[in-house]
């Protein structure tokens, strides 16, 4: 085995709140909660890549580096914590990761970088955000934008999406395979998805 690879049992068991949201005032049990949620896909040593999604209307380039989006407006606060990972299941550091969403209302601010930012995975390959849930809008169920990019691979865009909301089975868009797995935590929710890109 290369060994940069981990199994499945080392990423649901890796710690994901060692990567900097004790800074965040949530609390630290909330976090750690997070790494028990189920990676999402499963990856046993191969993974397929993380379907693309249309980029939608309202992508700004250059967001900011920012990692904490809560100070854009109000709302319940969300976690959004995963890796970044190759093919093989290994994790990858350093990837881009940029977010935009909708705010509480389900509007999108097309004039400045509201929740919108950016942020590259850590050495783990791991990246987190912490923002608010977004709001919906006609004609979509709820949903994050993300792109992602590996060192100099291709850009993945692509959308994620909320277990149970109503809007799921209306949407022409939405994907099951884009859900990310979600749970109540004290003060707001955590949302995992891992994403399977190309290098
Ligand atoms: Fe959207």
């Amino acid at each position: 085995m290369n060994p940069g690879t981990i199994n499945r049992r080392d990423l649901m068991t890796a710690s994901l709140s060692a990567a900097g949201l004790s800074a965040l005032s949530l609390p630290q049990a909330a976090f750690a909660q997070a790494g028990d949620l189920p990676l999402t896909p499963s990856c046993d040593n191969r993974a397929g890549l993380t379907k693309r999604q249309t980029e939608g209307p309202y992508f700004t380039p250059s967001s900011p580096r920012k990692r904490d989006l809560r100070g854009d407006g109000p709302g319940e606060t969300m976690a959004l914590s995963g890796f970044v990972l190759n093919r093989r299941c290994q994790p990858l550091a350093g990837a881009l990761v940029d977010l935009w969403h909708a705010d509480a209302a389900g509007a999108y601010d097309n004039v400045g970088f509201g929740f919108r930012g950016h942020q590259f995975s850590d050495a783990q390959g791991r990246y987190q955000f912490i923002t608010r849930v977004p709001g919906l809008y006609p004609g979509r169920t709820r949903h994050f934008h993300v792109k992602v990019r590996a060192g100099a691979g291709p850009v993945l865009t692509t959308q994620l999406y909320f277990p149970g909301d109503a809007g799921n089975a209306r949407d022409g868009i939405f994907d099951s395979a884009l859900l990310m797995k979600i749970e109540p935590a004290e003060g707001g929710r955590l949302g995992r998805f891992d994403f399977v890109v190309a290098t």
